[in-house]
């Protein structure tokens, strides 16, 4: 049986002072222990939930990383200082890095191969366009996102991911994915990934994101190969977030 996880992805969003109010409200409401969850917090504010998490079973995370180690690249960051902060997850490859930051699979693969190497928990996110949606395409296009990563990681590192499906038609727009749409798509990843390491496969998390809410978290979250959530806007209000988790559990 695989252990539900929720994350929250803040995006760019939050200060200081709502921050920590944002976290003392999750750790306040926090009482199932039925499942796991970590907020993936803008790099500046990591030190943060390092200080104010610490000793709470409440993860945290970076948005993304460097596919380098260390050196002349001036602006990112480094998996070891995501490390140093305490971080357990990275998301890798959010639509709106392959979006507006031109990241292609190939440069995701590499962000996961370095998140591996310095171990973190890679969370490589994959989802359609609507018009790849339209067109026919879904599986086709995860596929392709999700092979890339596969082509690059060692077999014995499967089992250390975390997969989130998230269509980008669904993402901030109140338009979610049915379950049955979402436990389609997480079928086939799955079954990709029985193709490398059935064993492996058996256990990988794979979350949904896309507009999952208190009100359409459960019904995801039943389907079989729905692991839990990645969640943007309902993760900052901490009893929407705290709402979730509880579904989740
Ligand atoms: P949303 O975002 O929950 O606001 O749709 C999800 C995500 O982008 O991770």
């Amino acid at each position: 049986m695989r252990r539900k996880l929720v994350i929250g992805n803040w995006k760019m969003n939050g200060n200081r002072a709502a921050n920590s109010a944002l976290l003392s409200g999750i750790a306040a409401g926090l009482t199932s222990t039925g499942a796991d969850c970590a907020v993936c917090a803008p790099a500046p504010y990591l030190a943060q939930c390092q200080a104010e998490l610490a000793g709470t079973s409440i993860g945290w995370g970076a948005q993304d990383l460097s596919a380098h180690a260390g050196g002349a690249y001036t602006g990112e960051v480094a998996a070891g200082m995501l490390v140093d902060f305490g971080c357990r997850y990275v998301l890798v490859g959010h639509s709106e890095r392959r979006a507006y930051h031109h990241e292609s699979s190939a440069l995701v693969a590499q962000k996961t191969v370095a998140a591996l190497a310095a171990g973190l928990t890679p969370v490589l996110c994959i989802g359609e366009t609507l018009e790849e949606r339209e067109a026919g395409r879904t599986a086709a296009v995860v596929g392709e996102q999700l092979g890339a990563v596969l082509a690059a990681i060692a077999v014995a590192d499967l089992a250390r991911l975390v997969l989130a499906y998230e269509p980008v038609w669904a993402i901030g727009t109140g338009r979610t994915a049915t379950p049955q749409m979402a436990q389609d798509v997480h079928q086939l990843l799955r079954a990709q990934l029985a193709g490398v390491d059935p064993v492996a496969a058996a256990g990988v998390q794979i979350l949904y994101g896309g507009s999952m809410k208190p009100d359409n978290a459960k019904e995801l979250m039943a389907q079989a190969d729905i692991d839990g959530g990645l969640i943007g806007g309902a993760a900052l209000k901490a009893a929407d977030f705290l709402a979730i988790i509880s579904a989740a559990a």
